[in-house]
């Protein structure tokens, strides 16, 4: 198996959603012997924000690219044959003013792509990074999964609607929740891991009491 594992927290080893994401594939790679790993961290190894010659080298045919555009579509080019080799990918995602890090999005803004991740026909578009399994790490100061403010997560409709709108339409999230919240904060991450939770992760109603808290 083939594992893309894309990390958007710049907190490191501290990271609630990188060690979650880091879990995910111990036990990936433990039931699938002999997988490969490729780690994309974001946080150093930025994706640049869209500009103008990015936009200009993805709608232009290759053999009409300018040095300068054949440069700017490098790094979706690379992006995107890193997932469509990938048979698996698992992707870190905290939650940054109820989305998702803007690293995170930068990533997704060039890895689609009209004609090669996915198209538009007669019937509407098709994705076409097909027959990949994704499981989104994502954590969180409060409680999303349940509750007053399940209504603010917007990581995982968000991530939900793009990935399939490319094609990737099996998506388990898996939560580590509460980070902010001293009562949650040290069992969220063994929560999140273990055996009986993982890959789908029943969320108790207790759990959705709380609120974030800076
Ligand atoms: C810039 C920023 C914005 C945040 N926004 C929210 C938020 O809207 N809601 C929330 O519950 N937690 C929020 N948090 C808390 C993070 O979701 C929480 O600390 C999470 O554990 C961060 O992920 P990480 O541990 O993987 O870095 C925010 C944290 C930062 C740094």
């Amino acid at each position: 198996m083939q594992i893309l594992q894309i990390l958007s927290s710049p907190r490191g080893a501290a990271s609630y959603s990188n060690q979650l994401a880091n879990g995910l594939v111990e036990k990936l790679v433990a039931a699938n012997p002999g997988s490969q790993v490729t780690v994309r961290d974001l946080t150093n190894q930025p994706f640049p924000h869209l500009e103008e010659v990015h936009l200009q080298s993805f709608f232009t045919p290759a053999e009409g690219r300018s040095p300068e555009q054949q440069a700017a579509v490098r790094h979706s080019d690379e992006a995107i044959a890193e997932l469509m080799a990938a048979d698996i990918v698992v992707v870190g995602a905290p939650l940054y003013n109820f989305g998702i890090a803007s690293t995170l999005k930068a990533w997704i803004d060039h890895i689609a792509r009209a004609g090669i991740t996915f198209r538009y026909t007669a019937a509407g578009p098709e994705g076409l990074v097909k027959g990949k399994k994704v499981y989104v790490a994502m954590s969180s100061g409060g409680v999303y999964s349940a509750g007053p403010m399940a209504a603010y997560d917007f990581v995982v409709p968000y991530l939900k609607s793009v990935f399939a709108f490319v094609g990737m339409t099996d998506v388990t999230v898996v939560r580590v929740e509460g980070t902010s919240i001293p009562e949650l904060q040290a069992a969220a991450l063994p929560k999140a891991l273990r055996p009986a939770t993982y890959p789908c992760k029943k969320v108790d109603q207790e759990d959705a009491k709380g609120i974030w808290r800076a």
